[in-house]
């Protein structure tokens, strides 16, 4: 098999970092660019060597010598150009969080399991050695039974764009879906359920702020609607629980990392550490990450397909590991988020069924997609 061959689409901020790992990816080349805004289509391509440019998503996937598409756009054109891509042959690599609603999330779900083609959503955190590490000792049951989970995002004063990095669209739900909930904790939410096996939720109770002041001339130009800060607690099956706490603004020096809670040992996540009785005496250890990595690479390079996104997207699609379950992942944390949305909204807990049958599409109209070519609803 040649190597991989990927067309892009979105020329951002996010897009140029793809990008870079891809040109240290031998096994893949990226022939195809697409942005709705000619200038940066232009200065990215001729930047990443880019040979073939297209201002219409409908046009580059039409081409039929790609394997792969890259969707680097905003949340809320993420379903339709994804379910199109599927429609159009192609593998989807999509960024996080997978859409502006649950109800979107679960249409490319749904085409992924109709088209057979593969779906891979952006989940940074399933891929750190912590996680690695998290993952080997829960698998082996020095946990014992996992009762209890916390996801903890915390940023200072990190909101995109009113407080520096990023675009208005991060803060516009029309663009985004939702804030700090869709943005950061879809990265902490993501990893536990990983490490828990994704189990579904059952009920999901939650609220979400606004309460921080905002530069007046900048959010006024992003329309920022969206909340910096959220919390929510989600019931499983088996009296399992997970308590989720995000910020992206807040006025306190640090949160606790996210961890585990079982009945024979603990573990925080960041930074990781393991936490039991032995012998009857309160242990608190720590990993030397480092070393592990050095015996990796020189002892098991078959592994470094497992420890980052891209890599692991194009060993997947060369056939030489499995992909993980990322759509499915995405799907579920996204059932979680719009159930903190909705428990917020209706002011009392909601259930998952409730959250399903009350979640509508999120995504805009994309001008330069042709909807009827890919069967999609307007
Ligand atoms: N910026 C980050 O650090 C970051 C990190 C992780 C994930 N992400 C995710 O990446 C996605 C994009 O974020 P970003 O920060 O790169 O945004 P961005 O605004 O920098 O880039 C989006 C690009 O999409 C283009 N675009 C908009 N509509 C289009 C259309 N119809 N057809 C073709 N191109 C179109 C825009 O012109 C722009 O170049 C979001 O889902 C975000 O959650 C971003």
């Amino acid at each position: 098999m040649g190597k991989i061959r990927i067309g892009i689409i979105g020329l951002g901020i996010i897009a140029e970092q793809h990008l870079d790992k891809y040109k240290a990816i031998e096994d893949c080349e990226v022939v195809a660019g697409c942005d709705i805004d000619p200038v940066r289509l232009n200065n990215v391509c001729d930047k990443y060597d880019i040979p073939h440019r297209y201002e219409s998503i409908t046009a580059l996937l039409q081409r039929d010598d790609i394997d792969a598409v890259d969707i680097c756009l905003h949340n809320c054109l993420h379903a339709p150009v994804s379910i199109a891509a599927l429609r159009a042959g192609k593998n989807v690599y999509c960024e996080k969080p997978m859409a502006g609603s649950y109800y979107d999330a679960l249409q490319m779900y749904t085409a992924m399991k109709e088209t057979g083609k593969l779906l891979h959503i952006q989940l940074a955190f399933l891929y750190t050695y912590n996680t690695v590490i998290a993952k080997k000792i829960i698998d082996s049951g020095d946990l014992g039974r996992i009762y209890h989970v916390r996801s903890n995002g915390y940023r200072r004063r990190g909101r995109p764009y009113v407080d520096g990095y990023g675009r208005k669209e991060f803060v516009n739900s029309e663009w985004s879906g939702g804030g700090a909930l869709y943005d950061m904790a879809v990265y902490h939410i993501s990893q536990l359920l990983y490490l828990i096996d994704n189990p579904e939720p059952l009920r999901i109770t939650g609220h979400v702020y606004q309460e921080t002041d905002i530069d007046p001339y900048r959010k006024e130009i992003s329309k920022y609607d969206v909340e910096e800060f959220a919390i929510g607690l989600v019931e499983f099956d088996n009296n399992l629980t997970m308590n989720i706490t995000e910020s992206w603004a807040v006025h306190m020096n640090q949160f606790e990392g996210s961890c585990i809670l079982g009945s024979k040992g603990g573990i925080r996540l960041e930074p990781l550490s393991y936490h039991t009785n032995m012998h009857d005496f309160q242990m608190d250890a720590s990993f030397d990450i480092g070393a592990a990595q050095y015996r990796e690479s020189t002892l098991y390079p078959e592994r470094l397909n497992f420890r980052e996104s891209q890599r692991h997207w194009v060993a997947a699609l060369k056939g030489e590991c499995q992909l993980l379950p990322t759509a499915e992942i995405a799907l579920n944390t996204q059932l979680i988020q719009e159930g903190i949305y909705l428990s917020a909204k209706l002011k009392r807990q909601v259930t998952a069924d409730e959250v399903k049958e009350m979640s509508k599409s999120n995504s805009r109209f994309i001008p330069n997609l042709d909807y009827n070519l890919f069967g999609l609803n307007k």
